[in-house]
């Protein structure tokens, strides 16, 4: 109980940020009594707040493929509809477990039921909390994705990938769930669309120093992947290809090599290097640095697609120029938009 008593101020103030007031209903989700005490402080904190609050945990996940680390979508939340149901009665579920990409969630989100996940250590959500004024930065991203009819991002080892755009909305993800029916993750910082079924081209190459999840691995040495028509058809490299390849490999999913999401990070409290000393969450620092693009493998339902795979891969990439349509957005690395800087960089851009 003394860590939820710790915790207790900083989820306060994330769930005012939620927008969480008298009368609404919270209803909090673990699993396998995993995250009891971030269960305690936030629904602490809601009652704090006036809000009804009640706690379901569910039985450790040993459905198929739980043996797998790292496979999406699938949580065990589906053989309980009626917990599903009474989440879909709530105006805020927090997610201690990760049901992203899972077909409840999206049934609960279309509800309009708002969803907080939250799965991170207690350092890195009040180093990386979120500021009212994300939300305008990630905003405006989303909605130049939604205006653009190309992305390409390259980098000097050779990524050159042109990503079609139109088919599919952009997703803002900016640290706080306040509106009906908004996912988002305690903490974050991005937004990011998908490419037209189809409408991705090119090759993308990692450079020593970009990130692989579910890793949680510096890439060593470059690894190439050449991509058909919104597919991966090959992965060549060292070490790193190797194990890339094997892990997709190892689902036997053609859908496994669908192009997934792009987008860049704006989190300026995100830290490139924090994966050195801090494994516990799921790298949400590496996600959303400041000025990384994020390349994705696998599934494309968060965006509204048809690709439907428990492989997943996110590879934040360092140093990449990005271009929407013909707007050069990000420079190797440095975000050239005056309204997507966060204010102090913004004032001293002047
Ligand atoms: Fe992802």
């Amino acid at each position: 109980m003394d860590t939820a008593m710790k915790l207790l101020p900083l989820f306060r103030r994330e769930l005012e940020l939620c927008r969480v007031h008298p009368n609404e209903t919270v209803g909090i989700l673990t699993q396998g009594l995993e995250r009891l005490e971030y269960a305690q402080a936030f629904s602490a904190a809601a009652v704090e707040l006036g809000a009804k609050v009640f706690h379901v945990d569910l039985p450790s996940y040993q459905g198929a493929g739980a043996e797998l680390a790292g496979r999406v979508g699938q949580t065990g939340l589906g053989d309980h509809p009626l917990v599903v149901e009474a989440f879909k009665q709530c105006d805020l579920l927090i997610d201690l477990v990760f049901l992203l990409f899972s077909k409840e969630q999206l049934a609960i989100q279309a509800a309009n039921t708002r969803i907080l996940l939250c799965v991170e250590p207690p350092e890195t959500l009040a180093r990386m909390f979120p500021k009212e004024s994300d939300k305008r930065r990630v905003m405006e991203q989303k909605q130049m994705l939604e205006r653009a009819k190309t992305l390409r991002f390259t980098n000097d080892a050779g990524t050159d990938v042109t990503y079609e755009l139109g088919q599919y909305p952009a997703v803002a993800e900016y640290g706080f769930a306040d509106d009906p029916g908004h996912w988002d993750h305690f903490t974050s910082g991005f937004a990011f669309t998908g490419g037209n079924d189809d409408g991705v081209n090119g090759v993308v190459v990692l450079q020593p120093g970009d990130i692989v999840f579910p890793f949680k691995r510096y890439v060593q040495e470059p690894v190439r992947f050449t991509i058909h028509k919104g597919r991966v058809e090959s992965i060549e490299g060292g070490l790193d290809a190797t194990i890339i390849s094997q892990y997709m490999k190892s689902f036997d999913d053609p859908n496994a090599y669908g192009i997934s999401h792009i987008g860049f990070g704006l989190n300026e409290r995100a830290r490139w290097d924090a994966l050195v000393t801090e494994t516990r969450g799921i790298g949400m620092d590496g996600r959303a640095f400041f000025g990384n693009v994020l390349f994705s493998t696998g599934p494309n339902a968060e965006i509204g697609g048809t690709n439907d795979t428990a492989c997943h891969l996110d590879i934040p990439m360092c140093n990449c120029s990005l271009w929407l349509d013909d707007v050069l957005v990000v420079k190797r690395g440095e975000i050239l938009v005056p309204s997507l800087l966060p204010n102090e960089l913004a004032r001293s851009a002047k």
